[in-house]
């Protein structure tokens, strides 16, 4: 069987792009929907994502007339988000920079803000993650919104879990599959691993393939921990708890009766 070759797939964000970005419309519906029922009545459309990645959805929102603010501390990620061509003349460029989650230069005044895909659990300790929230809140008018949605852990778990995407854009296509072992109780880390299978077509009847292989840790959550974190930081409230079925007329209980939650706060 050909070998995977180690790489960090954040270094290729064409690769990553192609297999996430065909949601990114959906999704940005449901931001905006949160945007409109749990935002301040007339709040202005200022919106910060922590961890923007290829700038997907920061692009979307701005075609869509927000004013959008990103950062990201993969340099490539960031030089993608700046190449990816806004498409509407009334959309405003981006404003990226790179900083890490944890320790991100306040960027006031924000209306929303939002962190999807479980990347939150990339800040590996509770400290990290508690700072990462006042300086979300310290970027946000008063009565903003944040919303971030991650992957609750069931600690009793005993087998691997497996999640496959594919994506197809202009002769790339790109089989994504991310393998993430049972969580350590006692750390509250969990292992996880991406493969890439990418075939790149390269010229009329020739094509090239690259396999690629990243590994990393994540720091786990249950519903109490996130309670508890959450508490941590008076300025936030929880408004509300949806899933990743991202509809806002599906609400669920800060509970871990299902894995996937999108918690909203808003600033008091
Ligand atoms: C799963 S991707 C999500 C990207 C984007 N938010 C999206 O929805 O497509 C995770 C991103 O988090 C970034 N990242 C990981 N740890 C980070 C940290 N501590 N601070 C800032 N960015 C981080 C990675 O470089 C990557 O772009």
């Amino acid at each position: 069987m050909p070998r995977f070759e180690n790489a960090d797939w954040y270094d290729h964000p064409r690769y990553y792009d192609v297999v996430f970005d065909p949601d990114t419309p959906l999704e940005a519906d449901f931001l905006e929907d949160v945007h409109a029922a749990y935002g301040r009545t007339g709040a202005q459309r200022r919106v910060l994502e922590p961890a923007c990645g290829t700038g997907r959805l920061l692009v979307e929102l701005s075609r869509r007339g927000w004013t959008a603010t990103g950062f990201d501390l993969n340099e490539r990620m960031l030089e993608y988000a700046r190449s990816r061509p806004l498409r509407s003349p009334n959309a405003k460029p981006l404003r990226l920079f790179a900083a890490r989650m944890e320790s991100f230069e306040p960027c006031p005044p924000c209306d929303f803000a939002f962190c999807l895909l479980s990347t939150f659990k990339y800040i590996l300790t509770g400290r990290g993650a508690a700072a990462h929230l006042r300086r979300v809140a310290a970027s946000l008018v008063r009565s903003g919104i944040y919303v971030f949605g991650i992957h609750l852990t069931d600690y009793s778990r005993r087998f691997q879990d497996h999640e496959r995407w594919t994506g197809d854009r202009a002769g790339i296509r790109v089989v994504s599959t991310t393998d993430t072992w049972p969580a350590n109780r006692r750390t509250r880390t969990e292992r996880l691993r991406n493969r890439m299978i990418v075939r790149e077509q390269i010229a009329m009847g020739s094509a090239r393939s690259h396999r690629l292989e990243s590994k990393w840790m994540c720091r786990t959550y249950d519903a109490k921990q996130l309670r508890a974190l959450i508490a941590r930081v008076p300025e936030f409230e929880v408004v509300a708890c949806h899933d990743f079925n991202h509809d806002i007329h599906l609400t669920r209980e800060f509970d871990d009766a299902k894995e996937d939650i999108v918690v909203v706060l808003r600033k008091r």
